[in-house]
């Protein structure tokens, strides 16, 4: 059994506002899509990683992609127009490996957030494989943060990645699909379609940034100097 991981790219980073993709968008040494897919590849027992790219970002991703890749294997697949739309698409590239059991868990994680780590992986994968579900939240300081939700309790950022059971989550897809239900996140539709799969929360860390408005690009820049 091992984990598939698929890393959401195919938005157009409209709130970003820089004209392309900002998963395209120079960071570091490579792009800020580059630098998600480094930290996906570097997770162990990984037997696929999903890049959901947006139609007509191909060869830029392409370009974006083949600094990190090394001897690593990535699938890219054409997005759809919501969020929900480019995870359902990637899951159906996975679904044979799912229903066969090959793949028993997948992490989700928005190719926006370039510096997750390899280890927050390994803990929402451990921790969906255990309880079900798994996300990272983190306790708000302040009220800056811009994403917000109700985690049994107390106000806390929810993050990516964020992994489940692969059957489960497979099975809230295709209910969603019959009923036109989009989630905002991954958790969204599986709290509406697997109401009996506990949701763990794991730590989030405040490096964990969502690119999502012009300034945070600046940010980010600082975050990984
Ligand atoms: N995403 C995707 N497919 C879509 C929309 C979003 O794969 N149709 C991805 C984005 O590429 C991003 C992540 O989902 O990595 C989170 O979405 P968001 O931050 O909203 O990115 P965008 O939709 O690109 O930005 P905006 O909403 O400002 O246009
Ligand atoms: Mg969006």
């Amino acid at each position: 059994m091992s984990a598939a991981l698929v890393v959401l790219a195919a938005g157009s980073g409209t709130r970003v506002g820089a004209g392309i993709n900002k998963v395209l968008l120079p960071l570091g040494d490579g792009t800020v899509l580059g630098h998600s897919l480094r930290t996906a590849l570097a997770v162990p027992d990984v037997r696929r990683i999903v890049v959901v790219v947006r139609p007509g970002d191909e060869e830029a991703t392409a370009e974006a992609i083949r600094p990190v890749l090394g001897t690593g294997e990535v699938l890219l697949v054409p997005g759809g127009a919501t969020r929900h739309a480019s995870e359902y698409a990637a899951l159906q590239v996975l679904r044979a490996e799912i229903e066969s059991g090959e793949i028993d868990v997948v992490a989700l994680h928005d190719a926006a957030r370039p510096l997750a780590s390899p280890e927050l992986y390994a803990a929402v994968l451990a921790a969906a494989r255990e309880h079900g579900g798994a996300l990272p939240a983190f306790p708000l300081r302040d009220l800056s943060t811009r994403e917000l939700r109700l985690v049994a309790g107390p106000l806390v950022a929810v993050q990516t990645p964020q992994a489940f059971r692969a059957g489960p989550l497979l099975a809230a897809y295709l209910r969603a699909e019959e009923d036109g239900f989009e989630g905002t996140d991954t958790a969204a539709c599986l709290e509406m379609y697997a109401g009996e799969i506990r949701i763990a929360a794991v730590p989030g860390s405040p490096l964990n940034l969502k690119i999502t408005f012009p300034e945070d690009v600046a940010v980010a820049e600082r975050l990984l100097a």
